[in-house]
């Protein structure tokens, strides 16, 4: 693994919508995976800075949600279409036809994630996945105890989950119980995965994996068995409340 170690959040999202901007001018049909929620705001808004500059045209991507709430219609201001939609595509002008968002009203759906493992087949699998990671430890919305071999599918959420985004809901009984995630094995066969952590709520999951253990409770630490991740992270991240009481 690949650790890069910054200040704070402002230079992660540089430094990650950097490397993403490479990747983009290397490929112009990416498959890229994508993650939400506040982490990868950012970057987001920094890359489609980089693009506008660069005039570079983005009209062959594919983009991949990693998760979707159940019982959002897509125009909720918190559903992940919507924010994968203000957040890329509406800012640089691109058709949401190549964006892949799991259905999170389907009235089917276990129906709807095996539609949805079949879609990302059919774009030739994720090239790189963008990911963040939950206080818990989760990647998309696996939570701990998620079987690794895991492939799309329904989840509960759970009391911390619901509660760390309560945030953008105004109250934790108005977010989703349930939501629609790739599984730990849809990610871990992602050719490369770029995965962002900033904040010291953030430092125990990411102790985890930097411990290079691989454990259930910790989902994160399945990464350490990917051939090619990126960890952009910034100092407090680095540092849990053990260590720093240690240090005084
Ligand atoms: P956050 O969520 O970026 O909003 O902190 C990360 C995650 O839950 O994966």
């Amino acid at each position: 693994m690949d650790v890069i170690t910054v200040n704070d959040k402002q230079e992660m999202s540089e430094k990650a919508s950097a490397i993403l901007f490479n990747e983009l001018k290397r490929n112009p049909d990416l498959v890229l995976g994508v993650a939400t929620g506040g982490t990868p705001a950012g970057t987001y808004n920094k890359l489609v800075e980089k693009v506008l500059a660069a005039n570079l045209d983005l009209s062959e991507i594919t983009t991949v949600n990693l998760d979707e709430y159940v019982g959002l219609a897509r125009d909720h201001e918190e559903s992940y279409w919507h924010y994968i939609y203000t957040h890329l595509y509406e800012p640089l002008n691109l058709s949401p036809d190549r964006a892949l968002v799991p259905y999170g009203l389907s009235d089917d759906l276990q129906a709807e994630c095996t539609k949805y493992e079949e879609a990302i087949q059919k774009v030739g699998g994720v090239d790189l996945q963008i990911l963040g990671v939950g206080r818990n430890g989760h990647i998309g919305f696996n939570e701990p105890g998620t079987p690794f071999k895991s492939k799309t599918h329904v989840v509960e959420l759970t009391d911390s989950t619901r509660q760390a985004n309560a945030r953008f809901f105004g109250h934790k009984e108005e977010v989703p119980t349930q939501a629609i995630t790739v599984g730990i094995s849809t990610i871990m066969e992602s050719r490369s995965i770029l995965l962002l952590a900033s904040g010291k709520e953030k430092a125990e999951a990411v102790k985890a994996l930097l411990s290079g253990a691989v454990d259930q409770k910790w989902p994160v630490t399945v990464l350490n068995q990917h051939p090619s991740v990126t960890l952009v992270v910034t100092k407090d991240a680095l540092e849990t409340e053990e260590d720093s009481y240690n240090d005084q």
